[in-house]
């Protein structure tokens, strides 16, 4: 009898472990904060490393270990993910390897593009978050390593900033078309220099972004944004190009005398575009913080996003997603000069009033 209570015991116990393991790695999100949290499964996963692959580690030089990623994503995702990459290959002194199905390739010419689609004895490690850097990848382990994440900080790549830059060259048949649509668009109007707005809407405004704390900026902190440049610029005619994904809400509401809204293009050209302008304004997301990098004049990008509070804002740390030269700005602080104005007014009504009374 207690023979069997013995076993049901063990037997209760193997089937809860079981349900564990299989609860933990089917799951990628746990995983990720399983393994954040203890690095146990890369442990366990070493423990049962086969001959070849323990042999491998001890014998082959650091150098010609491999990094690389697994995520998924747009076009914007794709190019932290490579130029981060390439950082942190640079900075270990590693070799880079990348799928063959990534998208970057129709768009850049990406010179030193290793393609190579799995690793043999690769050690899986997960970052923290996904707009702020993680010094761990500053030292990899001595093995090959397959990163999984977003890597969305300039940090990553701060060091090979210019070659980041030269891998990012356009297709000369991309920049050529760019270039024809943005002289179209500008030729006839007179200008000193052009810049760029970048208006993201369309799927930051879906309930699922709001949700995750994407949103669209307002149309009152691109006016300011304008404002910012036109003042600052008080000496040249500035032309603004407006490039987005909502082309109707832009032509409602930011047309006029300064500024030209382009049709919706392809998402390559249109980058390429804001690219070639000499300062740029963002709104919200990646896709025009790349168009801002590479076009590398003044930024200015929308200070009240991600939205406080929300996942997003949590995953993110502003410091290491938006570069330290970019600007910041707010909705119009018409409102604070105005209330300014208005104290301002009182204090001289009071001092007129009581000259009055003391004439009185
Ligand atoms: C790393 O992966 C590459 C490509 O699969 C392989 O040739 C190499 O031997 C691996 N090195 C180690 C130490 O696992
Ligand atoms: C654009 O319009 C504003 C008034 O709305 C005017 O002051 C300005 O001179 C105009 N600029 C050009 C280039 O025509
Ligand atoms: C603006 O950009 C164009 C093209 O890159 C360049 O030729 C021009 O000198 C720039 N203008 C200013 C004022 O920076
Ligand atoms: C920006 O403006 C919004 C709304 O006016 C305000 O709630 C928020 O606190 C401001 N954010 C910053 C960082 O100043």
């Amino acid at each position: 009898m207690v023979g069997i209570q013995k076993r049901l015991f063990f037997l209760i116990c193997a089937v809860g472990v079981i349900t564990l393991m299989v609860y933990i790695l089917t799951s990628k999100e746990r995983i990720v904060h399983f393994v954040h949290r203890t690095e146990f499964v890369t442990v366990v996963k070493n423990v049962f490393l086969s001959k070849e692959c323990k042999e491998l580690r001890s014998t082959e030089r650091r150098e010609s270990q491999f990094v690389t990623f697994k995520f998924s994503g747009r076009l914007a995702n794709w190019m932290f993910a490579y130029a981060s990459l390439l950082g942190i290959a640079r900075k270990n002194n590693r070799k880079l390897c990348i799928g063959a199905d990534n998208p970057l390739t129709s768009a850049f010419v990406l010179e030193d593009l290793n393609v190579c689609n799995t690793l043999t004895c690769s050690d899986d490690l997960y970052e923290d978050r996904p707009c702020a850097f993680d010094p761990r990848f500053d030292k990899l382990p001595p093995s090959n390593i397959t990163i999984h994440g977003y890597l969305q900080s300039w940090k990553y790549f701060i060091h090979i900033h210019s070659d980041v830059k030269k891998t990012f060259r356009f297709q000369d048949w991309m920049r050529n078309e760019a270039h024809s649509h943005l002289k179209m668009y500008t030729q006839k109007i007179p200008h000193d220099l052009v810049i760029a707005i970048h208006v993201r809407r369309q799927d930051m405004m879906l309930k699922s972004s709001l949700k995750l704390g994407f949103k669209a900026a307002p149309l009152e902190y691109i006016l300011n944004a304008k404002r910012y440049f036109t003042r600052r610029l008080k000496n040249k005619v500035v032309l603004y190009v407006v490039v987005t994904d909502d082309y109707e809400w832009c032509l409602k509401f930011l047309s006029s005398n300064d500024t030209v809204i382009l049709p919706t293009g392809d998402r390559y050209t249109d980058l390429a575009i804001i690219s070639m302008c000499n300062h740029t304004i963002i709104t919200t997301g990646t896709y025009g913080w790349w168009g801002a990098y590479l076009a590398g004049g003044e930024t200015v990008y929308y200070k009240n996003f991600p939205e406080p509070g929300s996942k997003l804002d949590g995953d993110t740390e502003k410091a290491d997603f938006f570069p330290p030269s970019w600007i910041p700005l707010n909705k119009s602080s018409l409102l604070k000069s105005h209330s300014l104005f208005l104290f301002f007014s009182y204090f001289v009504c009071v001092l007129q009033c009581n000259k009055h009374i003391i004439s009185i």
